[in-house]
This record gives C-alpha cells, sequence and structure tokens, in this order.
C-alpha cells in the first residue's frame, strides 16, 4: 500500500536526479508529489526541469545572508511551507545547519557520490581512482549535523575500469544513482523505512548493512 507522500527537494545544480523523480512520478512508479524545489543557486538547471512540469521553485541564495545559521534558518522556512513529509537533496551542495536539521530529523535524506562510508566530502570520484579502488558508487543516507555521516539506507556499486577517469566515473555512475534514488524513496512510498536512534530500520527492523540496488531496480540486503 502506498500513500501519496509530499516531497521538497532542494538542489544546486544539473537535477538529473530530481528529473528521475518527476519522471518515476509521471510513469506511476512513484505515488510522490514534489511539492517544492529549492535551489541555492539562481541559475540552477534544474529549476527549469521542475518549472517545466508545473512544481514550485524557489531561489535561496546563501551568499545573500549574514551567516550560515542565517540561510539556514530561512532555508528551514521555506522547505517547511506545504510541509513535506521528506526532504530530498539531490545535489544540494551546502551543509545542512541544526535549524534545517531539527524540523526534518529522520524525514531528509542525501544522495552522496561515494560507498559511504568511503570519501565524504568532494571528489570523491577522483580519490576511489586515486586510492586504487576496484569499485565505487553511491549512497543515499538520513541527513544528520555529521557531513554525510548519518545512517546510509541504500547502496548501488559500479566497477572502476582500467582507463576510468573521474569524469567517466561520474558519467557511468549518474545513471545508476537515478535508479537509486527512485528505489528508495519508493520505499519512503511504502513506509518501509525509518530512522530511530541513529539506525535505519527497514520494515521495522534495524539493518546491519545498507540495502543495496538491484539489476531490477529493487533494493535488498
Ligand atoms: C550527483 O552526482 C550526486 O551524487 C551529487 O551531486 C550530483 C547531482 O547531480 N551529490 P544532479 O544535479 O542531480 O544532476
Amino acid at each position: 500500500m502506498t500513500r501519496t507522500v509530499k516531497i521538497c527537494v532542494l538542489i544546486s545544480g544539473t537535477g538529473s536526479n530530481l528529473q528521475a523523480l518527476i519522471d518515476a512520478r509521471e510513469s506511476g512508479r512513484l505515488d510522490i508529489e514534489i511539492i517544492h524545489v529549492i535551489s541555492n543557486v539562481a541559475d540552477a538547471p534544474g529549476l527549469e526541469r521542475a518549472r517545466s512540469h508545473g512544481i514550485q521553485t524557489s531561489i535561496l541564495e546563501h551568499g545573500a545572508f549574514v551567516d550560515r545559521a542565517a540561510f539556514d534558518h530561512a532555508l528551514s522556512l521555506l522547505a517547511s511551507a506545504g510541509e513535506p513529509e521528506l526532504v530530498v537533496l539531490a545535489g544540494f551542495m551546502r551543509i545542512i545547519g541544526p535549524a534545517m536539521l531539527a524540523p526534518f530529523d529522520g524525514r531528509m535524506i542525501n544522495l552522496h557520490p561515494s560507498l559511504l562510508p568511503l570519501y565524504k566530502g568532494t571528489s570523491t570520484y577522483q580519490r576511489a581512482l586515486d586510492a586504487g579502488d576496484a569499485r565505487h558508487g553511491a549512497s543515499i543516507h538520513f541527513v544528520t549535523d555529521q557531513l554525510d555521516g548519518g545512517p546510509v539506507i541504500s547502496q548501488v556499486v559500479i566497477p572502476i575500469v582500467p582507463g576510468d577517469d573521474a569524469g567517466s566515473l561520474a558519467a557511468r555512475l549518474a545513471p545508476m544513482e537515478h535508479r537509486l534514488v527512485v528505489a528508495t524513496v519508493e520505499h519512503f512510498t511504502r513506509h518501509r523505512v525509518e530512522c530511530s536512534d541513529g539506525l535505519v530500520l527497514i520494515d521495522g527492523a534495524p539493518i546491519e548493512k545498507p540495502l543495496l540496488l538491484q539489476a531490477d531496480d529493487r533494493l535488498s540486503a
């Protein structure tokens, strides 16, 4: 059973993961309503993707605020409008502070391009290559006060192949991220996932490892 989940999506750039959510909604795969897309970058291409699908957009430029806390407070007010049940950070390149964390504790997820806990922060593709890793991937985790450090819900893994550079790795990972974000949000629409005491619960039971995206686009242990 699903119930339409109201979602607010935060972006800073291209918005291809936002597009994946829009497409999954329109194809009937996801029972969601994207009620608001907020960007901290005024010309983020993802904003036009939202507008062209009739989704409300807002721009909140961090440079216009005196400090991080003021931006965070304004973001919290804006994101709370319409009472979304879930906030999805899809390429949102700002650190989330306390004013935003508090109202969305356990209801805010972030997509990160690494197999967390490896490579928090930026330049994840290059760092995986420099380390000589055989595989890379993306993770979706609950947002906490630890940068890219919240409980990990789901991951997708791809091989690193000879000749890969950061660009080729990012290009190969991107479509897998789209599938991961859709499959993970689907778990929310089915009320299968929650965060409790720093643990991810699936169907009410804590998981020891993140769920993995399978070839059939389902998540499993
Ligand atoms: C993704 O690679 C995501 O992992 C990272 O930023 C990128 C967002 O891409 N955090 P897009 O804006 O959704 O196209």
